[in-house]
């Protein structure tokens, strides 16, 4: 048999279902009747999971609708992000709990308390004022998993800029259009960052970005790797200051200003279906409500008794949401790792949960497949007794991954908390609560309450239990993106047009409904590729191969891939219509795709062709080639301009080249 994919593998009817335990559910923070509450007056319910915050000024309405998309929550409300996530912890007199536990991937560690968390996120704010930097001023930052990073996106916060978190993996071409494309004012980075136990330069790249990038004005660098890599760390006199020595000597006293519930908090750029990635904003008070509220429910956390690792990176919106926002705000003591898991060995991250006795760990499956594969002895060798809440996110989790985690890691107890969500919802929308739904493995099952989110046809109209089709938000939600960045008509075109009739939100995603009416995610319906649970869109990739002087056209397509959830897998034609590229010319290929955008876009596999299918109006058939890529006999091709193009391409693969 061939290998099941985690897509079609979700297809399958699974009627393995696993309850809370009594104990569990008896102590849970989230009971049934919270569905309930919700239901019976949706902005009550907000306005009560808005109460878990610090106001300045209270709002005087909850949702103001009246010009959608364009939501406005908690209007008039004001207060400090900042504020929020640090100093009132350290007034309530926990200024002693570990806020963070930051482990470094060569093994060096810090432990930063709230107090010490308030005096960094301080001296971080007036060093960015001193230098000129006010509120709706931008500032990137492409930092490794440091504790910097954290402060820096507080610091931000405290004083309302936006920050514009680059991904690390991210490639100067990449950095340099987020860069312009929010006029970013400052960029934050590292001399360097250690990767599978090497330094690799992290500078040298932002410089190489940044030339002739005119809205930047400063450069601060936080030194990480230091001499460990060759040469001196690049610099360029009267732009880059570094870390130390423009933050250390500020003042710890920085008294936070209060900003409207929707001033905006911070750009996070995502792709979409077309090369150009998409700022998606958030604001403040909506964002940080839902973040907290959902990090209190769905992962059970008891602020003081918990230690929480969610193990996605700063780059990603769940780094932004699920390590900053929402477990800062509810005094979370977290585990924050610098490094890769296999680095220097296999079991890295048990050796944490064990070192740390982490209660709650978030994770993707892209991670529990790669952790299944490593093989169940790995895991056996630690104490993992501590953990009591599993989570993931990113992509759909298959079964077997999901029984996996929780036989091997949840010592058959733990729940898992499949939790759906996206760069642009800005929080969970749709996961089991742990002590109250009995978890089926690979349904995110239900709505979170106060949220609400539907399985329609092309017609918008609700499917029946047991039918398929798209995934949409038929309400709005407090922590929902604010617009895209500089372009309104894009926010309105890729989001509310599908549906526009009826108002729904269009999430991208293909969804059912089982007999129960749970919903199974069953992966993305656009060209958007799921890999390892990043966003890469085709179109993306293909400009950056097109671009290579020896490219005259490619398409690429989002493989199943075992680990990964999806491969990419990219048909290229050669200038000349040469039909053999060589083994040099691939690779050469593949590594141009990683310098312009990054490392995660490379594609496992690039076909030099000598046609692409394409209808008789030009548009590619990407299924037709998804076929080929996944070894499936191939579909319907009447469509085609020319339907011999098909068979062109299989004998070419069949013949080696
Ligand atoms: O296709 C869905 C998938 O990831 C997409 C969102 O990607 P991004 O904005 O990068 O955010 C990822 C982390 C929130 C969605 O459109 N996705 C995310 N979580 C799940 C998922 N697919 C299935 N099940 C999930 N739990």
């Amino acid at each position: 048999m061939t290998e099941q994919s985690p897509a079609l593998d979700n297809l399958l009817t699974e009627s393995r279902t696993f309850p809370p335990s009594e104990e569990f559910a008896g102590q849970a923070n989230a009971k049934a009747e919270l569905y309930a509450t919700a239901d019976a007056d949706r902005e009550q319910f907000w306005a009560g999971q808005a109460e878990r915050l610090s106001w300045d000024t209270k709002w005087s309405q909850v949702l103001d609708w009246t010009n959608a998309p364009f939501a406005k929550w908690f209007v008039g409300g004001k207060l400090n992000v900042a504020y929020n996530c640090v100093d009132r912890h350290v007034e309530s007199g926990h200024g002693d709990q570990v806020a963070i536990h930051w482990v470094g991937e060569p093994g060096d560690t810090r432990d930063i308390t709230y107090a010490q968390l308030k005096d960094e996120v301080s001296k971080a704010a007036n060093a960015l004022a001193s230098l000129g930097v006010v509120a709706g001023d931008v500032v990137a930052i492409q930092l490794q998993m440091l504790p910097e990073a954290i402060f820096a996106m507080l610091a931000c916060a405290r004083i309302g800029a936006l920050h514009s978190v680059v991904f690390g993996g991210f490639s100067p071409t990449a950095l340099r259009a987020r860069v312009d494309d929010a006029a970013a004012k400052i960029v934050i980075t590292s001399d360097g960052q250690y990767r599978r136990g090497k330094a690799a330069p992290m500078k040298a790249n932002v410089d190489e970005a940044l030339q002739g990038a005119e809205t930047v004005q400063k450069v601060i660098v936080v030194k990480r790797t230091g001499s460990d890599l060759e040469g001196e760390t690049p610099w360029t006199e009267g732009r880059d200051l570094w870390w130390h020595e423009l933050v250390d000597g500020q003042s710890a006293e920085h008294k936070p200003e209060a900003f409207d519930a929707e001033h905006p908090l911070f750009i996070l750029y995502t792709s979409g279906t077309t090369g150009k990635p998409k700022g998606i904003l958030h604001t403040s008070g909506g964002y940080l409500t839902q973040t907290a509220y959902t990090h209190n429910v769905v992962f059970d956390h008891k602020p003081g008794e918990d230690v929480y690792w969610c193990t996605a990176d700063i780059g990603w919106i769940t780094g932004h949401s699920y390590i900053v926002y929402g477990p800062l705000a509810n005094r979370v003591t977290q585990v924050v790792y610098e490094g890769t898991p296999n680095t220097p060995h296999e079991g890295r991250h048990w050796e944490i949960i064990q070192k740390y006795k982490v209660s709650i760990y978030y994770t993707a499956p892209t991670l529990i497949r790669t952790f299944m594969k490593w093989g169940d002895d790995i895991p056996a060798k630690y104490d993992l007794s501590s953990l009591r809440v599993l989570g993931s996110v990113g992509e759909p989790i298959n079964p077997e991954a999901w029984i996996w985690y929780r036989e091997k890691i949840g010592a058959d107890k733990t729940p898992i908390v499949d939790t759906w969500w996206q760069t642009e919802t800005g929080a969970i929308m749709i996961s089991p609560l742990p002590g109250v739904t009995s978890a089926k493995p690979g349904s995110a099952q239900r709505a979170l309450p106060g949220i609400s989110a539907k399985v329609v046809d092309d017609t918008g109209t609700e499917v029946p239990h047991g039918g398929g089709g798209y995934l949409v938000l038929d309400k709005p939600w407090p922590s929902m993106l604010r617009g895209v960045w500089g372009d309104e008509e894009r926010f309105r075109d890729t989001y509310w047009s599908r549906f526009s009739e009826q108002g729904y939100y269009f999430a991208g995603d293909g969804a059912k409904y089982d007999q129960d009416g749970d919903i199974w995610l069953l992966g993305r319906v656009d060209d958007v590729m799921n890999v390892s649970g990043h966003r890469i869109s085709t179109t993306e990739v293909e400009s950056a191969l097109v671009s290579h002087p020896t490219v005259a056209e490619a398409a690429v397509v989002g493989a199943t891939d075992p680990t990964t959830g999806q491969g990419i897998v990219a048909f290229v034609i050669l200038r000349g219509n040469a039909v053999d590229g060589g083994d040099d010319a691939v690779q050469e290929l593949r590594n141009h795709v990683a310098k312009e955008i990054g490392p995660i876009a490379k594609p496992r596999q690039i076909m030099v062709v000598a046609e692409l299918p394409k209808t008789r109006s030009g548009k590619i058939m990407r299924r037709l080639l998804r076929d080929v890529a996944e070894n499936r006999q191939i579909g319907d091709v009447t469509t085609l301009a020319d339907s011999s193009v098909m068979d062109l391409i299989s004998s070419g693969l069949n013949s080696g080249k």
